[in-house]
């Protein structure tokens, strides 16, 4: 400030100086806020939340010794990593805090695995899902006690929320697989467009949509909780290069230009399943990927909240990409399982993706500013 004077002093511009410093400090703690998501609440964030650019899930194995107070003691402290993250301020020993300021709509959403259950002595709301005949699972993508999903519009903050999330969880679990996917990058298509996935379709169309009757019945439960089911589904994109445009649309039942149902000609336009072509066939094959996933009790629906994922390119140029497909619903059992037993007996799909890992978590509710994350399942 003395500096600023005497500079000011000289050129006679402390008034402008300080005038122009006055309205900076603000419209940079606005563009904060602006880029907070609300961590406490009912519901834990990171689910409704429209979804990031960048995401990390990384899934851990409690250690022998996590019994049910070490687990309190460990959300305690990953629910207070979580919170200060969140609203762009350092954890408790961040090691880099100013890689804490721009939160960039980070969410940090905790779920716990039938395990997590079983170290605290409590009953699992969920199981491990039944193998599906299109399975080709990998122990490396698979399973988990915890499961941590960080998404954040900059994949700087990603990385430094797992940092610190892995760092305190250190003595209590270890890491058992992780997994980073990606959309569009924040600002590249208005909000609440449709993303594209790797294979270049319009992924996330029919999802129940935030702040609707449909979504909260098909997602929350009562209590403030809802399940998770991650999967890692590799894309045979080699193949899938290989078949033309047609082929790729009776595949899924929609354009891949517009994302239209082949029955219409907007994105938005309800699929007609008895629509039949000049031959009697249905313009909507049996075998489509929507007709074989469509529900049509919305409280039985899901909320597919995926990211695609692009690993390295081999050096015959293979590619290791596909989807970390993630979905929300009130109950697995009922909502999720019986679809993607449909889909594994049947869907043109099945030919060009193959499902390499498979996990489940319960999503305990939220917690306002005292309380924790899994405080009523563990205390
Ligand atoms: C790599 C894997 C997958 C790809 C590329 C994929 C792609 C698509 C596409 C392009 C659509 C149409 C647009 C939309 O509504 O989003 C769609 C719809 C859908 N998919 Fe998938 N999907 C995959 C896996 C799955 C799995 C594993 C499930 C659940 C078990 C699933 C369930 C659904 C549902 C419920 C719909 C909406 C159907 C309706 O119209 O009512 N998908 N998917």
């Amino acid at each position: 400030m003395a500096e600023l004077t005497r500079r000011g002093l000289l050129t006679g511009g402390v008034v402008a100086g300080v005038v122009a410093l006055a309205p900076a400090a603000p419209a940079l703690s606005a563009r904060a806020a602006e880029t907070a998501v609300a961590f406490h609440g009912p519901r834990q964030a990171g689910v409704a939340t429209e979804p990031q650019a960048h995401a990390v899930f990384v899934a851990f194995d409690l250690r022998k010794d996590t019994d049910r107070d070490a687990l309190a003691r460990m959300m305690r402290l990953l629910t207070d990593d979580a919170r200060r993250l969140t609203q762009g301020r350092p954890a408790l020993a961040d090691t880099e805090p100013e890689l804490a300021a721009s939160p960039a709509r980070l969410t940090v959403t905790f779920g716990f695995g039938p395990g997590l259950y079983a170290h605290a002595d409590a009953k699992s709301p969920i199981r491990p899902l039944p193998r599906f005949a299109v399975d080709k699972l990998d122990k490396k993508w698979s399973g988990g006690d915890l499961l941590v999903q960080i998404c954040a519009d900059d994949p700087l903050t990603v990385t430094h929320a797992l940092r610190m999330i892995v760092k305190d969880a250190r003595s209590f679990a270890t890491v058992r697989w992780t997994q980073r996917g990606f959309r569009r990058a924040a600002g590249t298509q208005p909000s609440g467009h449709t993303q594209r996935n790797v294979m270049g379709q319009m992924d996330g169309t029919a999802n129940p949509r935030p702040g609707t009757p449909e979504f909260d019945l098909a997602v929350w439960r009562p209590d403030g909780t809802t399940q998770l089911v991650v999967r890692r589904i590799r894309a045979e994109l080699e193949t899938w290069d290989a078949a033309d445009v047609v082929a790729r649309e009776f595949t899924i039942g929609r354009r891949l230009s517009t994302g239209a149902p082949l029955t219409g000609t907007r994105e938005q336009d309800p699929p007609d399943f008895a629509a039949a072509g000049a031959h009697g066939f249905p313009v909507i094959s049996e075998y489509a990927h929507i007709r074989r996933a469509h529900v049509g009790d919305p409280s039985l629906r899901i909320l597919r909240r995926v990211y695609n994922y692009d690993e390295e390119v081999t050096s015959q140029g293979h590619a290791d990409s596909g989807l970390v497909f993630a979905s929300y619903q009130a109950d697995i059992e009922r909502q999720f399982v019986p679809i993607q037993k449909r889909l594994a007996e049947a869907d043109l799909l099945n030919e060009w993706i193959t499902p390499i890992g498979a996990a489940v978590f319960a999503i305990p509710k939220g917690c306002d500013e005292k309380g924790w994350i899994g405080q009523e399942v563990l205390s």
